[in-house]
């Protein structure tokens, strides 16, 4: 039903405007119930590949149990031609209302990457994202694969796994904690995290946004920190991180602070991770709820926040020592727009050389790197500054 119900968040604008056609009042002055039962049935038929009238047939009997039988002939009568208009959108309908995107989303992401890229991300977001782990259990890796389990390496995030025939397999491996389910470049993260520690001497980790805990978990297992410390806003998301932490093996303490004013001492730190809270554009296959959620206007409040969140995290990384900033979000104001401008007495800490060969990456105008949502990844965004020693 899971499956279902995100099917039917990813395509409701296209789902909206096919059935909004055929009945005769507007959609939304619908039941609530009745309108969900035509999205599902149309979704099954359009999208599941079920059989239209079967489809049909099955909305019929739901929207009967569900007590509202006054509305079964029309629920039948519109469903019944809805494919046909759903079929009409894939040559009348613009790129964002045949891909089910809003209009804005759409023309920012054209203004930012071009049309070609915009609709290729939107096509991205149509599909669901597959389950990628990293192994916390390297032997029962071996073992599973002993056992007949095909793992499939991704095309360029180390050590990221999936299994293309047998995904419950790999659920079930998640569940025991022998693997962390992570999205290849939420993983990426992780491991750029690592190679910046490889450049410090004796390096200390700060983590500031850091729950639920998997870049953390990773970045502890992938080097040796002096100290590592995870903080985060939400004492229960805290919790979430202390849990992943003790299943998976990995050391780091954990405190609740927060990033806009973070009580950790200052300069004293030499890489200070902030993966800061974002519009999650870049994870809209993953939460195709979000894309109705997101207002417009709410990229200039998240960006206001994150350069707080920056300019608070710059304080605490020691002289020599490094920034890493990230987000799963796209949008160059999230992003590159907090570090147009390099303060003085700090330096761009160039990230390609330290990402794994085949990264599809894009340089962006402030030194860092884009990964725009592919079908192997979600979209991320990642910067950092080096405090010049004085
Ligand atoms: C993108 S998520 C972090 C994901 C995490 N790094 C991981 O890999 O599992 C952003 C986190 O920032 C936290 N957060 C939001 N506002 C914050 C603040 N002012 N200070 C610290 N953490 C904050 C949220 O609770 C959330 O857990």
């Amino acid at each position: 039903m899971r499956a279902r119900v995100l099917g039917v968040l990813r395509w409701l604008r296209r789902l909206d405007e096919a059935l909004g056609a055929l009945t005769r009042r507007p959609l939304a002055k619908l039941d609530p119930e009745v309108r969900a039962v035509l999205r599902l049935g149309l979704f099954e038929a359009a999208d599941l590949g079920v059989p239209p009238p079967v489809a049909t047939d099955a909305a019929v009997r739901l929207v009967r149990r569900l007590g509202k039988g006054s509305a079964a002939g029309m629920v039948n009568a519109v469903l019944r031609r809805a494919g046909e208009r759903w079929q009409a959108l894939d040559s009348s309908a613009t790129p964002d209302l045949r891909l089910s995107h809003p209009r804005w989303l759409y023309e920012r992401w054209c203004s930012a990457f071009g049309r070609e890229a915009a609709v290729r991300m939107m096509e991205v977001n149509q599909t669901p994202a597959g389950l990628w782990v990293w192994w916390a259990n390297e032997a029962e890796a071996r073992h599973a694969t002993a056992g007949g389990l095909w793992l499939a390496p991704h095309p360029w995030c180390p050590g990221a796994w999936r299994s293309p025939a047998d995904a419950p397999a790999l659920a079930r491996a998640v569940a025991a904690d022998d693997a962390y389910a992570q999205d290849p470049s939420s993983q990426l993260v992780a491991h750029v995290t690592a190679a910046l520690g490889a450049t410090l001497d004796a390096a200390t980790l700060l983590d500031l946004c850091a729950a639920p805990g998997g870049k953390t978990a990773l970045a502890v297992r992938l080097h040796r920190w002096r100290t590592a410390v995870a903080g985060d806003l939400r004492l229960g998301r805290l919790r979430l991180l202390k849990a992943t932490l003790a299943r998976l093996g990995g050391a780091a303490l954990a405190a609740v602070a927060d990033a806009e004013r973070p009580p950790f001492a200052p300069q004293a730190w030499s890489l200070v991770v902030l993966d800061a809270p974002c519009s999650g554009t870049g994870t809209l296959r993953r939460h195709p709820e979000l894309r109705w959620r997101l207002a417009p206007d709410a990229i200039a409040t998240l960006a206001a926040r994150q350069l707080a969140m920056v300019e608070a995290a710059r304080e605490l990384v020691a002289a020599g020592g490094v920034l890493l900033y990230s987000t799963c979000s796209v949008e160059p104001e999230e992003n590159e727009r907090l570090f147009e401008e390099v303060p003085p007495g700090w330096a761009v800490e160039p990230l390609e050389p330290l990402l794994p060969p085949g990264t599809p990456a894009v340089a962006t105008t402030a030194g860092g790197v884009t990964i725009l949502p592919a079908p192997a990844n979600d979209g991320f965004s990642l910067h950092a500054l080096r405090r010049l020693n004085a």
